[in-house]
């Protein structure tokens, strides 16, 4: 039996196993490699992508239980070749290092800016728990989240 997913706006399907992570299947399926299975523990958010609009980390997920929700990648965020607004401010602020976090920071922070418009330095920080960065660039991360909120 295979499994359905919609992904990026797009119905996609699989073969492999339900119980299969999502991001194995995103990434060895389907070729999206944004989402990037690092702890596989539900904790660092390297992993996250947006189910039915909620940041959820796919290491976790079997992806039978993704069938009949909307999964957005960080790959499905910006239009075409055309960066997000946090991408964008990620980009002008030089917050990125080595990268590997960089995916699941940008599925995090879209979600939490765009339903928290009027956010500060402490909430942009209480909202990036989920989400590591091994180099420890977070308050770059933070600088860039709140240029994304002033453009919007
Ligand atoms: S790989 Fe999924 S939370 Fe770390
Ligand atoms: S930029 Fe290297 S882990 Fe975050």
């Amino acid at each position: 039996m295979s499994l359905s997913l919609t992904v990026n706006g797009k119905r996609r399907t699989s073969a492999a196993d339900p119980v299969t992570p999502l991001v194995d299947v995103l990434r060895e399926e389907f070729h999206l490699t944004g989402a990037k299975p690092v702890c596989r523990e539900g904790f660092c958010g390297a992993c996250m992508v947006l189910l039915d609009d909620k940041p959820t980390p796919s290491c976790l997920m079997p992806a039978s239980l993704a069938q009949g929700c909307e999964i957005r990648t960080v790959e499905g965020l910006g239009a075409g070749d055309t960066l997000n607004t946090i991408q964008q401010a990620l980009e002008a602020c030089d917050a990125v290092q080595c990268g590997m976090c960089f995916p699941g920071m940008v599925v995090t922070l879209t979600h939490f800016l765009t339903t928290s418009p009027r956010a500060t330095r402490d909430d942009i920080r209480a909202a990036l728990t989920g989400n590591i960065c091994r180099c420890t660039g977070y308050e770059r991360i933070v600088d860039a989240a709140l240029t994304a909120l002033a453009k919007e």
